[in-house]
């Protein structure tokens, strides 16, 4: 069977969550796109020579769940030969044999048009500031919450601007806004959708 789930959106809209929910709910292969640009802004050098050379060593080796990958990697995403070099790994993993979730910025517009699912995740900005925040410690953390939500409006207008591939849903996306919602609702309403095109 192929069948492929795009989940789209902006940084800690619940992504992340809720297409690891997918991919073990439907036995689903799960590629979270995100980790290739963060590997690339942190290879350093030049960026489309390390799109191009990128390994799977690379990905486990790097520490690319910081908030400086998270920059380094909406850096790199700009440039369109960073993108065009990870587009048929990207490709090949949503159409292959067994079903697919790929989560991202451009998977239901770009990588995967003809996807038979697309969600398009949302929150508001604060929202979802205060949920890295949290991630990081809180009160706790080195990061005051005004310098985190600094950061994802700067990645937002990053995504969202780009002439390349910018964040915006697909026309035929549902979107998910997960401002008011748990977890458990979130996973709920993607389930929901996924099994009513299965
Ligand atoms: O999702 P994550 O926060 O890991 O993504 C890091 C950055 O990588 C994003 O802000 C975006 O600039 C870029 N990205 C992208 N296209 C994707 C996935 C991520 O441009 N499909």
């Amino acid at each position: 069977m192929i069948f492929t789930v795009a989940i789209d959106g902006p940084a800690a809209a619940g992504k992340g969550t809720i297409s690891r929910a997918v991919a073990d709910r439907f036995g689903f292969a799960h590629l979270d796109t995100g980790l290739l640009y963060r590997a690339v802004g942190m290879l350093g050098g030049d960026p489309a020579t390390a799109a191009r050379n990128l390994t799977a060593e690379d990905l486990q080796r790097l520490d690319l769940r910081s908030l400086a990958a998270g920059a380094a990697a909406s850096r790199v995403a700009v440039i369109p030969e960073v993108r065009a070099a990870l587009f048929d790994f990207q490709r090949r993993f949503a159409r292959r044999e067994g079903g697919a979730v790929l989560d991202g910025r451009d998977i239901g517009t770009v990588i995967c048009p003809d996807a038979e699912v697309k969600l398009y995740v949302t929150a508001s900005a604060e929202v979802r500031a205060r949920r890295r925040w949290l991630e990081l410690g809180g009160e706790a953390a080195a990061q005051p919450f005004a310098e985190v939500l600094a950061e994802v409006e700067a990645r937002d207008a990053r995504d969202m601007g780009r002439a390349d591939a910018p964040l915006k849903p697909a026309a035929d996306a549902v979107q998910l806004d997960t401002s008011l919602m748990s977890i458990d609702e979130a996973v709920a309403a993607a389930f929901a959708h996924i099994t009513a095109h299965l």
